[in-house]
């Protein structure tokens, strides 16, 4: 093989992006404590998955309120000490030729939590934790219940995300990526199982995107006409008159005419109890399922480990992009190893690095 399509570069918007393998989001819950200030831990875990090759590297879900974090270790855009520290890590982003997204999120009653490490559950408002606020009232199981959104506030909500969308272009992101997935709070509006509002957010299926379609309308219009803006979504609750294949290709539709640009397709999270068929790729029939529907480029993740997996994926037609999570976990350098043994010449390897080219 020697062009592998994993390695073509792919354009979105007036962005040029290296190669087709993009780290997806992942939370290091490591922001000191309430802060939501990234720091030296940041740069570093995402500046080795620039040396490592990637086209894009997508931040963790970062909030675009204080009571938009997932734990009191999460970090934020909400202010200019945020700003500031997220260009350092985009400017060492930058100088090893990967671009940057920022994942905007709001975790709504998800929120509040522990660390992975360090509890589980909702962390009590005396420890630091805050109430949580949602589509309705209903907890997510194992958590504190979340106070239900007036009308005022989730308006104020999308001027929220904008806001945070211009501060992410000062600290030098190259995109954004909505986070409309895992049961955070944009899901929490999208699927009818956590959505019971008889206002304009809740009943129907326009009324239940009308909140991301806000803010995918408002983020696009903050960003301007050149800089890509991506879409997460679960495309299943996997569960029967849950969210769904089907309704996530609608609403990423009325996305795409919102100004969205790519949908990163992942699955679950809404709700605790249910059967998710995980395996190797599990969830690339999703992301096909959207990608035959929708005109934009959609990107796979979950399970997809190995360079000739990922190749293939992308060599059956639908998918442009693939998403790598806890494999970089393993392997920073997970794009220059895929190169290897794709055998794809790479103008970017790091000339630091060059001997681990061999025996190429
Ligand atoms: C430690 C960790 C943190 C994660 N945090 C986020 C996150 O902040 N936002 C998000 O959309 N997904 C998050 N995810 C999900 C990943 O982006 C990805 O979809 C998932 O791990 C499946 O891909 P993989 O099998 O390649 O790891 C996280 C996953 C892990 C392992």
């Amino acid at each position: 093989m020697t062009s592998p399509k994993l390695f073509e570069p792919l354009k979105l918007r007036s962005l040029e992006i290296r190669n087709r393998i993009f780290i997806a989001a992942m939370c290091q819950y490591s922001c000191e404590f309430q802060d939501g200030i990234v720091n030296q831990w940041h740069v570093v875990h995402l500046g080795s998955r620039a040396v490592g090759g990637a086209g894009m590297i997508i931040s963790e879900a970062t909030a675009v309120t204080p009571e938009g974090r997932i734990s009191p270790w999460c970090p934020g855009i909400w202010n200019f000490d945020q700003v500031a520290a997220w260009a350092e890590v985009n400017a060492f982003a930058h100088s090893q030729g990967a671009k940057t997204a920022i994942q905007l999120a709001h975790a709504g009653r998800k929120g509040s939590s522990y660390r992975e490490w360090s509890g589980s559950g909702s962390v009590p408002r005396e420890l630091g934790g805050w109430k949580t606020v949602s589509a309705g009232e209903e907890a997510f199981d194992g958590y504190e219940p979340p106070r239900r959104l007036r009308v005022s506030e989730i308006k104020e909500l999308v001027q929220d995300f904008a806001d945070a969308a211009k501060r992410s272009i000062l600290a030098g992101f190259d995109a954004v990526e909505i986070h409309a997935a895992h049961g955070y709070l944009i899901h929490q509006f999208l699927s009818p199982l956590t959505n019971q509002r008889d206002d304009e957010y809740g009943g129907s299926l326009e009324n239940r995107a009308r909140f991301l379609l806000e803010i995918v309308a408002a983020v696009r219009s903050t960003l301007g006409h050149n800089i890509p803006l991506m879409v997460r979504f679960s495309a299943s609750d996997y569960k029967e008159g849950g969210w769904d294949k089907e309704q996530t290709v609608q609403v990423a539709k009325w996305c795409a005419d919102a100004g969205a640009d790519l949908f990163d397709i992942s699955s679950g999270g809404l709700i605790t109890g249910v059967q998710i068929p995980t395996g190797p790729g599990y969830q690339v029939p999703l992301a096909e399922f959207v990608a035959e529907e929708v005109e934009q480029p959609v990107g796979a993740v979950g399970q997809i480990t190995h360079a000739h997996q990922a190749e293939e994926i992308l060599q059956s037609g639908a998918v442009e992009v693939i998403l790598i999570g806890r494999a970089s976990l393993r392997d920073p350098y997970w794009p220059l190893r895929a190169a290897h043994e794709l055998n794809a010449e790479l103008s970017y390897w790091p000339p630091q690095y060059r001997r681990g080219k061999w025996p190429n």
